[in-house]
């Protein structure tokens, strides 16, 4: 192994609105059950995220923070939808500036993609642009009214006054993935007649107006970015009946422009209008695994007791692996190809790039040095952000500092740790990557371990 070169893309720092990142690596949000049922975060969170820092990321972006309690995806996840939500926020920034690394929060709102309602909005539909349960889980869905749009814009402009008060060094906006803010720019999924519905333009309304409410509470020496889907590819490649198929790559652009105009610092280049989507998290969808963490789901969508139905038979099982990225360039008959998996967005980043004139963040199964090198050197993207190659690698960046150009035990884009997501901790669930099984559970574990020793005084 040799040792980095000063020129090399990766290490060179950028600095986006007064925020220099020491390399051109961040960690990309991965959503785990590891908090609190309410929302409050626990110790384990802490050390969770304190791993990727030692590891050599210029910056994490937080799991998904419901910036209210209706818009919370999956209880168990940290909040930032209350003031005294802010101290432990502020715990967890100053853990991992330790390292050198900056925090993000990820400021969320499900709408009617919520997968695991709390209690207490068990039966209730989620606000949204549609009257539409979603395609994939039938979850829920009733229109919201023109006040309640404006009371959820005032609430993203709280939860970044918030971030901003616990320390944090920027916040990203979720606008992608088939949430709240997606349902309404989404042309096969906005259904409304007002002004937040109709044009692009319209539809992409509201958005516009959080950026607006928070850069007032935040001023503009923040770095604010928001995560976008370059296309949405509509579930025509899951739901194998559906016709509509949602913003295209242009459309995805024009918002991109709008969103500069309104003052954001960067895009965060993201793909499909669900959550997951064939194109994110690509790869395989492990029906297996994802049978027995999908009984959570039971009673939370109307086409959820078919789908687990479906599941209970291997035949079924394997159609549903089929159908699952069959038209995505990284399949072909029925393998993977994970070289065809890393950067896949990239071409897309790039005209994200030219027509906004912000600095992109990509993201999308990057894990070897060649080509995230290449992405960067041919100036595809500013950074790269990785979730699934760090979960399996949390120390990649040094490896790339010693010149290690891919992991020893990549990746195998599984899928395995999202399907286990809704119902187990957040853990690479990949045997195949681990001497045994045993030590899979260990190491899936010892954030817990850790966090019960003492994260604060730990190091
Ligand atoms: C288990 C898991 C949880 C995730 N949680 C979030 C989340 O909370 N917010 C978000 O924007 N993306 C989330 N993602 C998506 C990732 O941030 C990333 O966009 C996607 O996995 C593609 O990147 P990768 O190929 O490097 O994994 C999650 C992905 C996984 C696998
Ligand atoms: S379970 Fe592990 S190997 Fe599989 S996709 Fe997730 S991180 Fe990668």
């Amino acid at each position: 192994m040799g040792t980095r070169s000063t020129n090399d893309p990766i290490f060179q720092p950028v600095t986006i609105n007064g925020l220099t990142f020491k390399n051109r690596i961040i960690r990309s949000s991965l959503g785990g059950r590891i908090d609190y049922y309410d929302g409050s975060m626990s110790d384990a969170r802490i050390a969770w995220d304190r791993q990727f820092a030692r590891g050599g990321v210029s910056a994490i972006i937080s799991s998904n923070a419901g910036i209210r309690t209706d818009g919370i995806a999956v209880p168990g996840y940290a909040a930032i939808d209350h003031d005294r939500t802010i101290p432990s926020w502020r715990a967890l920034v100053r853990e991992i500036h330790k390292y050198d690394c900056h925090y993000i929060i990820q400021l969320h709102f499900s709408g009617r993609q919520r997968d695991l309602a709390r209690k207490e909005y068990v039966g209730v539909p989620g606000m949204s642009a549609t009257g539409k349960p979603d395609l994939l889980h039938g979850l829920r869905a009733r229109q919201s009214t023109a006040a309640e749009i404006h009371d959820v814009v005032r609430d993203y402009g709280q939860a970044a006054r918030r971030a901003r008060e616990a320390g944090a060094d920027g916040i990203e906006i979720v606008a992608c993935n088939g949430y709240l803010l997606h349902q309404f720019l989404s042309s096969a999924i906005n259904e409304r007649t007002d002004e937040y519905g109709g044009d692009l333009r319209a539809r992409a309304r509201i958005l516009l107006e959080v950026i607006a409410a928070v850069r007032a509470a935040v001023g503009r020496d923040f770095f604010v970015s928001v995560k976008l889907s370059g296309r949405d590819d509509h579930n025509a490649w899951t739901a194998p009946f559906e016709r509509a198929v949602g913003n295209t790559i242009e459309d995805s652009m024009a918002v991109a422009r709008w969103l500069a105009e309104a003052g954001l610092d960067a895009i965060h280049l993201s793909q499909g209008d669900s959550f997951p989507h064939p194109r994110i998290p690509a790869g395989s969808f492990p029906t297996d695994e994802a049978r027995i963490s999908y009984a959570v789901m039971y009673y939370e969508g109307t086409r959820v007791p078919t789908n687990i139905f479906m599941m209970n038979f291997a035949l079924l099982r394997r159609l549903i692996e089929w159908n699952w990225g069959r038209r995505m360039p990284y399949k072909r008959g029925g393998k993977l190809l994970p070289e065809a998996i890393e950067g896949m967005s990239q071409a897309d980043a790039a005209k994200i790039k030219e027509a906004a004139g912000l600095p992109v963040i990509c993201v999308g199964g990057w894990q070897t040095a060649g080509p995230i090198r290449g992405a960067l050197a041919a100036g595809h993207c500013d950074v790269i952000s990785i979730a699934r190659g760090l979960l399996a690698n949390p120390d990649l960046v040094h490896r790339f500092a010693e010149g290690q150009n891919a992991p020893d035990k990549p990746c195998t884009y599984c899928n395995k740790c999202a399907v286990n997501a809704l119902r187990h901790p957040l853990a690479c669930w990949e045997e195949s990557r681990f001497e045994s099984r045993e030590r899979m559970f260990e190491e899936a574990y010892r954030i817990f371990q850790e966090a019960a020793v003492g994260v604060h005084g730990g190091e």
